[in-house]
């Protein structure tokens, strides 16, 4: 199948084309993947669209932030499709680099980026590594791109707070924008994962969604009992077929709930068959 999508797999060549954008003043947006790509990743190119001139979709199924025994080798690669998907959200250009050229020295002799405090706790306890694996790769592919904005779902509710912060800390002059999570109508979050998941187990797999929106209605409501509406949730959960990794309220930059907060999310993860899936919801307290 051929492809209008302009696709670099060299870091050289990609420099080369983004500098020549920038002389004509244009602006970059950066949508970095793992490729696999779902209308939730395209909602992500869609905005990043409304803040800069081009955007640059990266695709890298990146080893360092996946431990042994997860999904590295199986993660699905789809790039023809993803590249037409790309095409018709209006990309301008895809960067898809090898592992080689990613880390030339191998992973293990790569400097890495550690973010500490947000990347603990929560996905960061139960995938030890996994945010030095995301925050190393995302440095460097703002380093590749050197882009002005760069987007990210809300749906990696962590993932996001660790890149703003690492953005802060380094000094990185890039915007980042968060992108609301694109669910399915009877709430799924869309996520490459989900294709692990039976027909049986897409059925359940909303679930997760009404779990969240019943804690939301009751943190709404005054009821800031943390430990009880967890404690019901995982269960309820449990009573649904999943093994919940963790259920947590914390203040929206994941400190520990306060009780007088405005707002808090609820971030959940769980297994549903071979699948782990991951989803949260921010809740504003009624002012009333
Ligand atoms: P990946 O899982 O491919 O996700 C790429 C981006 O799409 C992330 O910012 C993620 O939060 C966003 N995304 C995924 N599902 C979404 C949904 N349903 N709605 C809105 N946004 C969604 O996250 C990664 O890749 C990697 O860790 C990466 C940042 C590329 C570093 O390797």
């Amino acid at each position: 199948m051929s492809t209008l999508l302009k696709t670099f797999s060299q870091i050289d060549e990609l420099r080369q084309q983004l500098a020549a954008y920038r002389r004509e003043n244009k602006t970059i947006a950066l949508v970095p993947t793992m490729g696999n790509l779902h209308d939730g990743h395209l909602r992500l190119v869609e905005e990043a669209k409304r803040h800069a001139d081009l955007v640059v979709a990266s695709i890298f199924v990146n080893p360092m932030q996946f431990n042994a025994g997860e999904d590295f080798e199986s993660y699905p690669r789809t790039l023809e499709a993803d590249q037409a998907m790309l095409a018709k959200a209006g990309c301008d250009l895809l960067f898809t680099p090898s592992i080689s050229s990613v880390y030339p020295n191998g992973q293990d002799n790569q400097t890495r980026i550690l973010v500490p405090g947000v990347s603990e706790g929560l996905c960061g306890q139960k995938r030890p590594g996994h945010f030095e694996g995301v925050a190393t790769v995302v440095t460097k592919l703002f380093n590749f791109v050197q882009p002005d904005v760069a987007c990210f779902g809300q749906k990696d509710y962590q993932q996001v707070t660790v890149i703003r912060k690492l953005v802060n800390d380094l000094s990185f002059p890039i915007k980042i924008i968060e992108v609301p999570t694109h669910r399915t109508p009877e709430g799924l979050a869309l996520s490459s994962r989900n294709g692990y998941l039976t027909p049986e187990q897409l059925a359940k797999a909303p679930a997760l969604y009404a779990v969240l929106t019943t804690m939301a209605e009751n943190l709404t409501t005054g009821n800031t009992h943390f430990h009880e509406l967890t404690y019901k949730a995982r269960a309820r959960l449990a009573e649904q077929g999943f093994a919940p990794e963790y259920v947590e309220i914390r203040n929206p930059d994941l400190s520990n709930a306060s009780l007088d907060a405005k707002s808090w999310v609820i971030l959940i993860a769980a297994r549903l068959g071979k699948a782990r899936l991951i989803d949260n919801l921010i809740v504003q307290r009624d002012s009333n």
